[in-house]
């Protein structure tokens, strides 16, 4: 048996365009992911996020499910495009009113607000003049994050700069599969050079309008990546695909430095002049704590024949290969791996040991029903849950400073690329009514949370 300590967080997390709708009201003006969810083609089932959970006019209600589900925290994140509505603009009211709210309505109800600052959606304007392709585009960022954090810095205290900036980069500039869509084996790594810059200016700015005594991070999903074997052409292709995917993150933010294994591995499509000088040291802020973001786990192999095509993709730039997972898989076709959690804990806590660690975020999608008898038994996420809460546990038996586990989501939402046809939530949405439901698991961590014992 494991009862977690008693300052350890449990919450739940969501995302601004995933849940809120609401997309032209009260100043708001476009994002990158409200123009790629209008282009044809770009969402498997042709969903928006017009609606969504329709939060925007629910979140008094929304903040009692989260009450009564009872946990001490909620991290969501606020919509750059309804704070700043054109370059240089000033905050736009009604927009940081919104958040405002929330987050008296949360320490109402003794819930901490766990604000992340930027969950992709870019406010089309900055994408019109670059995007993360511009430097310019990460000193924006510190100008919209002083107008949050002056507005809300006398009662949040735990911010985090960018989630997932992997995805950001990668999955938006390198595969398409995100806003803004672009497909390129070059643009990814300068993408991700300006978010780290967008990071640091964001960690200078909330420092400048915060006191000292917040909390301030960023969220990462580093891969937990494998070698499909102990081949040793295997093993290497393994580490150049960590090199690039994860320590191109880590090493600016936590060294300072992007790591000789990153450049040499990176050297297939940049040479990173797009790095000036300071740059490093800007990226390189004290922070207090660093956000993983954990769900699968993949086999890396090198792949035995190099065909033409996959030179055009930057996982085969590298001369690697992700191999699927065999197992059980999630609705998302993602294999089960508590373990995995374990270990990337572990390796994070090994490589860079002064800084506490959150589970920022953690959850299955399954297709979930609502069954004759008005419930969702959805005992397949609730073995999840429950075995990658045990995996956190294992971490901390090794001495891992876990410090918190948020559960995605607290609802079903607007999953991206997914659209609606993927539920991750505690609480089942029903878009014909908004009515939610909580599933068995919602019912299941709720009982949990009064004695936090396994
Ligand atoms: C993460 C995102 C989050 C959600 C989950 C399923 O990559 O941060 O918004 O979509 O995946």
């Amino acid at each position: 048996m494991t009862t977690f300590p008693s300052d350890f967080v449990f919450g739940t997390a969501t995302a601004a365009y995933q849940i809120e709708g609401a997309p032209t009201e009260d100043g708001k003006v476009a994002s990158i992911w409200d123009t790629f969810t209008h282009t044809p083609g770009t969402i498997a089932d042709g969903t928006t996020g017009d609606v969504a959970c329709d939060h925007y006019h629910r979140a008094e209600s929304d903040l009692d499910l989260m009450a009564d589900l009872g946990v001490d925290a909620y991290r969501f994140s606020i919509s750059w495009p309804r704070i700043q509505a054109a370059p240089g603009a000033g905050v736009t009211q009604a927009g940081i009113d919104f958040y405002s709210r929330l987050v008296d309505g949360l320490l109402a109800r003794g819930i901490t607000p766990a604000v992340t600052l930027y969950h992709w959606d870019l406010p089309q304007w900055a994408d019109d003049l670059g995007g993360w392709l511009n430097r310019d585009t990460a000193q924006r960022f510190a100008e919209y994050v002083s107008l949050v954090a002056d507005r809300l810095g006398d009662r949040v205290t735990q911010w985090m700069t960018l989630n997932e900036p992997w995805c950001s980069s990668f999955l938006g500039y390198g595969t398409g599969e995100h806003a803004p869509g672009h497909r390129s084996p070059v643009e990814p790594l300068q993408a991700a050079h300006v978010l780290n810059l967008a990071h640091g200016l964001g960690v200078q700015a909330l420092r400048a309008a915060v006191p000292a005594s917040a909390r301030c991070g960023i969220v990462w999903n580093p891969s937990a990546l494998y070698p499909a074997s102990d081949d040793p052409a295997d093993v290497a292709a393994c580490r150049r695909l960590r090199a690039v995917s994860n320590d191109t993150f880590t090493e600016p933010v936590l060294r300072g430095r992007y790591a000789p294994a990153t450049v040499e591995a990176a050297s297939a499509f940049t040479d990173f002049g797009f790095v000036h000088d300071d740059d490093l040291a800007t990226i390189h802020q004290p922070i207090d704590f660093v956000g993983i973001n954990y769900y699968m786990t993949w086999r890396v192999r090198a792949p035995k024949v190099r065909d033409a095509s996959a030179f055009s993709s930057w996982v085969g730039a590298l001369g690697a290969e992700m191999l699927d997972e065999t197992g059980p898989k999630t609705a998302m076709g993602w294999n089960i791996d508590p373990q995995g959690l374990t270990d990337l804990l572990v390796d994070m806590h090994t490589r860079y040991p002064e800084y506490d660690l959150i589970v920022s975020e953690n959850g299955s999608a399954w297709d979930d029903v609502v069954s004759p008898d008005g419930q969702v038994h959805d005992a397949a996420r609730l073995d999840y849950l429950q075995r990658h809460l045990g995996a956190v546990a294992d971490a901390m038996a090794q001495d891992v400073p876990v410090k918190g586990y948020y559960a995605w989501s607290l609802f079903d939402n607007f999953e991206w690329a997914w659209g609606h046809s993927k539920r991750f939530g505690l609480y089942y949405t029903d878009y014909a009514t908004q009515a939610r439901t909580p599933k068995d698991t919602a019912r299941w961590f709720q009982q949990f949370l009064d004695k936090r014992t396994l």
